[in-house]
């Protein structure tokens, strides 16, 4: 058989990028190698994201732009799934808009693409396949791993908050956990593999085993993996700040391969608003919180997301907010302007902010955070730390990796150090990422 090329467009968040990876997994089983140029692809899948409208409306361009090259190559196998697809009537509308695009699935179809590529192939015909209700977990996919020496592993899947900003519960189904002994038995392969980072991923990974027949919670999970012998870190996200609670910060503070670094997701610094988002914690309950990290873990990063332009939010719970992430003091925050997201709760609000507005208080944020990072990059000035290599940037010239607080830190090497702990010396510090000398 000829070779056969697949191309994967992958967008939105780790899990994603995760789910792409068992994508590729499907793809290589069937015999397709993978290639990063559309005109030698025989397949191209885009891994849709709908988190926020911005994902989306690239997704329509870039679906819309392969338009030419289908006509061109009749062969061309044009294929959309992941979350967009699973919203009420998107899936269908996809295939409407964009006639061209052969196969339409959904997040909880991943494991049955492999017979939707078939069929499409043998019969000629178009398909769509969107699973609605709860996903049944599928352990027999191995994904073809694209980030080494960084592995993903599933927790769960599914959400049951319901934020109200928040489309995910309604895409992504239920809280599912898989079996302790799934998690743990993966993990170990990827160790003995070679692989030097895990991350263990869920969407709110505090409630795993909460809606399980198992009576095994996330700290006992990470307790277990801990006592896998190796030169390994672990890492985990997200958290739900409510269901972050001492037993954990215990669990990662006793162990010896979890990073003392946590995710913690804050989305306002408004009590008010906090309600209105549905987080279940007020603003003081999330600085206790912090306060319960910091306490027994002292050098612990917080990490956080932040949100601005939430409906209703005045100029007071914006600087609300402000004063939160100054005061939690944050080693890092991922900052977001409110999208409107159809089927949310927040979307029938009333109170919906000026883009302008929104605007200008992202920026504002933004510069409170950078503010924060470069005094916290300042504190590096001169310190040797252990970074994990973790790739090597072709522009720079520079490898880089990351602390265990999550810091990228760029170096020069003439030898291929990616795989390995280096101890480098920070020499340079501008914004959140520093730059090092290797030691000796
Ligand atoms: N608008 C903006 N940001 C959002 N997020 C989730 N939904 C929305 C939305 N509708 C952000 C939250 C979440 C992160 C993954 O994405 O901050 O923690
Ligand atoms: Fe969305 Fe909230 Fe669930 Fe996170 S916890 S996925 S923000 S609903």
């Amino acid at each position: 058989m000829d070779n056969k090329f697949y191309k994967i467009n992958i967008y939105g968040c780790q899990m994603n990028v995760h789910e792409s990876e068992k994508i590729a997994g499907i793809l290589e089983e069937m015999g397709y190698t993978f290639t990063n140029d559309d005109n030698l692809a025989d397949i191209i899948v885009f891994n849709t994201c709908c988190i926020r409208e911005n994902a989306e409306n690239s997704l329509i361009g870039h679906v819309g732009a392969l338009k030419p090259l289908k006509k061109k190559k009749k062969g061309l196998i044009i294929a959309v799934g992941g979350c967009m697809t699973q919203q009420n009537g998107v899936g269908e509308s996809l295939m409407k808009t964009f006639p061209f695009v052969d196969v339409v699935f959904g997040t909880h179809n991943l494991h049955n693409f492999k017979n939707l590529l078939e069929n499409r192939i043998k019969t000629g015909k178009r398909v769509i396949e969107i699973k609605e209700g709860d996903l049944s977990i599928c352990e027999s996919i191995t994904p073809k791993r694209t980030s080494y020496p960084n592995a993903w592993v599933n927790v769960m899947y599914g959400c049951n908050n319901f934020c109200t900003y928040c489309i995910v519960p309604y895409v992504r189904g239920r809280e599912k956990s898989r079996m302790p002994s799934d998690v743990i038995n993966e993990v170990k392969s990827l160790i003995n593999e070679g692989y030097k980072e895990i991350t263990l991923l869920g969407q709110n990974v505090d409630s795993y085993g909460k809606t399980a027949d198992f009576n095994y919670d996330f700290a006992d999970l990470i307790t277990e993996i801990d006592k896998i012998e190796g030169d390994y870190r672990l890492r985990f996200m997200s958290n739900h700040p409510k269901d972050v609670n001492e037993k954990l910060v215990l669990a990662v503070k006793n162990s010896k391969h979890v990073c003392r670094s946590i995710h913690l997701p804050v989305q306002s610094g408004s009590t008010k608003i906090l309600a209105l988002m549905n987080r279940k914690y007020t603003r003081e309950e999330y600085l206790e919180k912090v306060n319960l990290i910091r306490r027994h873990i002292p050098e612990c990063a917080i990490t956080s997301d932040v949100m601005v332009g939430f409906p209703n939010e005045t100029e007071e719970d914006f600087l609300d907010t402000v004063d939160l992430v100054k005061q939690a003091s944050f080693d890092g925050a991922f900052t977001f302007v409110y999208s409107k997201r159809k089927g949310t709760k927040a979307y029938d609000m009333d109170g919906h902010i000026d883009e302008a507005v929104k605007k200008d208080r992202i920026m504002r944020l933004v510069d409170v955070q950078n503010a924060i990072n470069r005094e916290k990059s300042k504190k590096y000035n001169g310190k040797t730390v252990t970074i994990l290599c973790e790739d090597y940037d072709d522009k720079k010239g520079f490898y880089q990796g990351r602390d265990e607080f999550g810091r990228m830190i760029y170096f020069y090497s003439n030898k291929n150090l990616i795989g390995e702990f280096v101890d480098v010396t920070v020499v340079e510090t501008g914004g959140i990422s520093l730059k090092g000398e290797i030691k000796g």
